[in-house]
């Protein structure tokens, strides 16, 4: 069976190609490159044996889309495709609208036009803004987003909603992910951020061999037992196998599904530095800086549906993906060339 990965080149779609691949399924990636780089397709090929059909391609342009689709036969999709800096979102928002709402529009009509009825969207998180309760069920109301970009992740999910209501023969599923750290097991791939990284992670490997000299913590005065914010911080791997659990679900069930894909644990940034500093024997120099605005005091997930229905649960814990990001960097400190 093939599946069409959007986005396939990128920190989670890259590990997810992977993942498919173990599992037997075939693999055409479609990527623009915007934020990601050719080099990933070699080292997906070194680590699976298996170098996975790629077509340059921008979700925004249809009739190439279209063209993909009527030189590849799949059964389904993975959409990873999309702008997603935070910060660069609220400064070029129409970007971001223009981008990620007009490629997912696209994407699902040509897959109506070739009847593909599978698909698998990456939302966030982001959609359930600043929690009233945790942790955060899928039934969880959706909340007040603080950016374009996790505004375009909530009208993709209304979009998508809207849409299977109308067209029951497809079956969607709404990926709603928590913060992915980490790499391949290898050190051959992980976040490669261009720039100054806004993610904490990228961010802290890049103090870790120097390249930066110090962490900013963006504020210690929340509401936590040591003060910095919480996030359910979740092996890009384990993501990555959330994918496959999804696609063979979508196989079998119809409808409209959504996944909260999260470990079910919060930790705070003081935690990540000391899961880190455990895992690398790296202790990282931070100051605290003011709040950053946006951010909630915290968030994690309730990940019993995923346990039960797709019988899939995160395998690995923080001090892991610190160890993975690591190797990561150490290997490729200025990312994949
Ligand atoms: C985590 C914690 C920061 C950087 C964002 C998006 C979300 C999703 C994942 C991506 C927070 C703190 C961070 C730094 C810090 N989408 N931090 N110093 O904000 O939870 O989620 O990324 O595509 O939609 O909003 O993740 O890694 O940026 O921050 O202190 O240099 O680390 O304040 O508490 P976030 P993050």
């Amino acid at each position: 069976m093939k599946i069409l990965v959007t986005g396939g080149l990128g920190f989670i779609g890259s590990e997810t190609v992977i993942s498919l691949i173990e599992n037997g399924y075939e693999v055409v990636i479609v990527d623009n490159l915007a934020n990601s780089k050719i080099g990933v397709l070699d080292r997906i090929e070194t680590i699976t044996g298996v170098r996975p059909d790629f077509v340059k391609v921008d979700c925004c342009d249809k009739e190439a889309l279209n063209q993909v689709f009527d030189a590849y036969p799949v059964s389904g999709v993975i959409h990873f495709a999309g702008l997603k800096a935070v910060g660069e979102s609220v400064r070029i928002p129409l970007a971001y609208y223009r981008n990620n709402l007009l490629s997912t529009i696209n994407l699902v009509e040509a897959m109506a036009a070739h009847n593909v009825y599978n698909l698998v969207f990456s939302s966030s998180a982001t959609v359930y803004g600043d929690p009233k309760e945790l942790p955060l069920l899928e039934t969880t109301p959706l909340g007040e987003t603080t950016n374009p970009y996790g505004e375009t992740k909530k009208m993709i999910e209304r979009i998508l909603t809207d849409f299977n209501k109308a067209n029951p023969q497809f079956n969607i599923a709404l990926l709603r992910y928590f913060n992915p750290i980490g790499g391949h097991k290898s050190g051959l791939l992980g976040e490669d951020p261009t720039g100054i990284p806004n993610n904490l992670l990228p961010y802290v490997t890049q103090v870790a061999i120097g390249r930066r000299d110090k962490l900013h913590v963006y504020g210690n005065d929340y509401p936590t037992e040591d003060g910095t914010c919480i996030r359910d911080y979740i092996h890009v791997c384990d993501l990555a196998e959330g994918h496959v659990a999804t696609i063979k679900y979508l196989e079998e069930k119809p409808g409209l599904v959504i996944f909260n894909l999260g470990t079910g644990k919060g930790t705070s940034v003081f935690g990540v530095l000391k899961a880190f500093e455990e895992a690398t024997g790296v202790k990282i120099p931070y100051q605290i800086d003011p709040r950053r605005p946006g951010d909630v005091t915290a968030n994690y997930a309730n990940v019993d549906k995923a346990e039960k229905i797709l019988h899939w649960k995160a395998k690995r814990d923080v001090k892991q993906a610190c160890f993975d990001a690591y190797q990561f960097q150490v290997k490729n400190p200025k990312g994949i060339e």
